[in-house]
């Protein structure tokens, strides 16, 4: 189904990338521009750096002002849109409903209408894990229920729905990347995770060795793993922007509308990244004890099978201590190091 020709050999594309000055959108710029295709951004830089893009156009906009697209869409054709611009923390969501219902949904609808309405061929959607809910069963593939249990999830859920009434009344297609955890860095160490507050476990983890924010916080030690801590599916941020390459190779060669798991199917637990982190740093991560966290569930696994066969993705940098390497090459460079940190939030992830 997919093209064979190398990525090199294909035609040069124009993609929109909304949300491309942040950890993932800065990540699949640089790929897009790797890949020889042509690139504007949209972002708001409510989250994200100018200084995270390394070329490509940038236009500073709410990507959920109908007025905004209409002025790139009327300007110039688009071959698809990436859209990775959304609020990204589950507690927030949980505390502020409305925020999230808007941000993460209701402005998409605008998107959608808008491409729609300029015959803009393909969209990827960044889409999560949150979308299943407590798992029934690991490691967990398509087929697995939706039943989101904080409105973040909810709000991925009701955008694949969105998408998938698209496709079938207006030809809209998209490909929904159900990410699992998103880890890693550039490994030339130009672009990394710099969110805020930080409410992911690897940048927390070596923000807590290098002395810039206090202990870590481990959430619960009495889970059903062997060693009792939760366990996640990092996968790394370049194999993540590779996969949304291929998704749009397959948009452009026909591909239906669906979602694919993004993951890399082997689980690490909290306590084997905070082993990974203290050898490759050479520092030990301070750790604070808490208790469980509600709505942490023991593990969280992909079976990202589908994406390997129908998208042909294969991920490049599998194994916990390369992803950790990356990203502790860019957290001793990231331009704020030490301002940054130093505004920390109270939520943290596992
Ligand atoms: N980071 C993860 O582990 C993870 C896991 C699953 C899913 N995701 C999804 O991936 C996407 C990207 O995540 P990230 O970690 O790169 O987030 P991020 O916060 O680093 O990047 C989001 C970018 O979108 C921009 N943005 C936000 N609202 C905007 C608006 N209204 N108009 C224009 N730009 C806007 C921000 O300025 C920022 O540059 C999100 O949709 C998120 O839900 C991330």
């Amino acid at each position: 189904m997919i093209s064979t020709l190398p990525i090199t050999l294909r035609p040069h594309r124009t993609l929109l990338v909304i949300g491309g000055c942040g950890y993932i959108g800065s990540h699949m710029v640089k790929c897009l521009l790797d890949a020889g295709h042509r690139v504007v951004v949209l972002d708001d830089l409510s989250g994200g750096y100018r200084d995270a893009l390394l070329g490509g156009e940038l236009v500073v906009g709410d990507f959920g002002e109908r007025t905004v697209l209409e002025a790139l869409f009327e300007g110039r054709r688009f071959d698809g849109v990436l859209h990775f611009a959304s609020l990204i923390q589950v507690g927030e969501s949980v505390r502020d409903p409305a925020l999230y219902y808007r941000s993460n949904m209701a402005k998409v609808l605008t998107l959608l209408e808008a491409m729609r309405d300029h015959q803009v061929p393909a969209l990827v959607f960044s889409s999560s894990a949150a979308v299943y809910g407590e798992p029934h069963y690991v490691p967990i593939d398509e087929s697995h229920p939706c039943t989101p249990i904080n409105p973040y999830g909810m709000t991925k859920h009701v955008v694949e729905t969105m998408l998938r009434d698209f496709a079938v009344a207006y030809g809209l297609r998209a490909v929904a990347l159900r990410y699992f955890n998103a880890a890693g860095a550039d490994p030339l160490g130009r672009l990394g995770e710099r969110h805020q507050p930080e409410t992911h476990l690897i940048p927390l983890a070596m923000q807590a060795a290098l002395g810039t924010r206090p202990a870590l916080q481990v959430f619960g030690r009495d889970y059903d793993t062997p060693d009792g801590t939760c366990i996640r599916d990092y996968v790394h941020v370049d194999d993540l922007a590779d996969a949304h390459l291929l998704a749009l190779e397959y948009l452009w060669s026909a591909g239906p509308s669906t979602s694919f798991n993004l993951g890399n199917g082997a689980g690490f637990s909290v306590q084997q990244v905070i082993d990974t982190v203290a050898a490759v740093s050479g520092v030990p991560v301070p750790v604070e004890e808490g208790a469980r966290r509600a709505g942490d569930p023991a593990r969280l696994v992909a079976d990202a099978a589908r994406a390997r066969q129908v998208l042909g993705w294969t991920p490049r940098y599998g194994d916990l201590e390369t992803i950790v390497r990356h990203a502790w090459r860019w957290e001793q460079l990231r331009p704020d190091a030490r301002a940054a940190t130093r505004r920390y939030g109270n939520e943290q992830a596992t």
